[in-house]
């Protein structure tokens, strides 16, 4: 049968996807196999990992584990890599921590994932020529890396308003080599890393009622905008942050 027109298509591409066990990064890479590409998932929980691998449509997909803030785990990772058309970049952790609170024992472990991990790992894939001509990379950032200033958000917004910088500049360097450098921010997503926390239903379902369209996101939302930069619908758009918030930064 004759395929149909697509721009968003992902066929034979090859796309890297962290934090790929769980919420978003899981839905992307599955989202991502079912546009066509050979999806790499990677996180530190094999048995997610592994049940993920078993959601992904078609043939081809690898699956390998790795604590991305371990040097060694880390070049272990890209050693194991073939060159990748497509990088996601999302693994990360959050925390709600009062400014007077937010010490470097704090601090630290937050930036280490969430910002050194994933701007590591693209400085190591260029050293290893792992990224094909034309790439496309999309750090997952946050709408508290932009402009949205909340309480007890300082160090998981600067970490990620620290990712948004880091793209703008690798997006500027890496045109030369017409690698496109992007990042999405997301406002609150329904997933692992905002439930069990201090916060109780009742209080994010009065939360939902600030977005102007009244709900949470789900993973899908996010991973349909990381597809469209990672496709070639956005072959004119590098050093972006593409907010996708159900409207709460308007
Ligand atoms: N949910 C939201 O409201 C929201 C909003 C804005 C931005 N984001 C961002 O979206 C990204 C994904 O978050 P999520 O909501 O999908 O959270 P999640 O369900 O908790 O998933 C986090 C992922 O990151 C991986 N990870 C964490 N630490 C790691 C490490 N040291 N090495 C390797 N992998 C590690 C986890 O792997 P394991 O399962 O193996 O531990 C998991 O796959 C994060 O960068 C987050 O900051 C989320």
């Amino acid at each position: 049968m004759e395929k149909r027109y697509n721009p968003f298509s992902l066929d034979n591409r090859t796309v890297l996807v962290t934090g790929a066990s769980s919420g978003i990064g899981r839905t992307t890479a599955i989202e991502c196999s079912r546009m066509g590409a050979r999806v790499i998932i990677t996180g530190r929980d094999q048995a997610r990992l592994d049940s993920v691998s078993q959601e992904l449509e078609g043939e081809g997909h690898l699956s390998l584990t790795a604590d991305l803030t371990q040097e060694d785990q880390l070049n272990q990772l890209i050693e194991q890599l073939p060159v990748v058309d497509g990088v996601v970049l999302c693994a990360g952790q959050g925390t709600v921590v009062p400014f007077k609170m937010a010490d470097r024992k704090k601090l630290d472990p937050i930036f280490e994932i969430n910002y050194f991990a994933p701007v590591e790992l693209l400085r190591l894939l260029l050293k290893k020529k792992k990224l094909a001509p034309a790439a496309s990379v999309v750090f997952v950032s946050s709408i508290g890396g932009v402009d949205s200033i909340t309480i007890g958000n300082s160090i998981y917004g600067a970490s990620k308003a620290a990712l948004n910088s880091a793209m703008r500049f690798c997006a500027l360097e890496l045109s030369p080599k017409k690698i496109r450098v992007n990042s999405v921010c997301p406002g609150m997503v329904n997933t692992r890393l905002i439930q069990g926390g201090a916060v109780s239903e009742e209080q994010h379902q009065a939360d939902m009622l600030k977005y102007p369209l009244k709900r949470y996101g789900e993973p899908e939302d996010i991973a349909h905008g990381i597809i469209y930069l990672l496709s070639n619908a956005s072959s004119w758009v590098t050093g972006h942050s593409l907010v996708i918030d159900g409207g709460y930064t308007i």
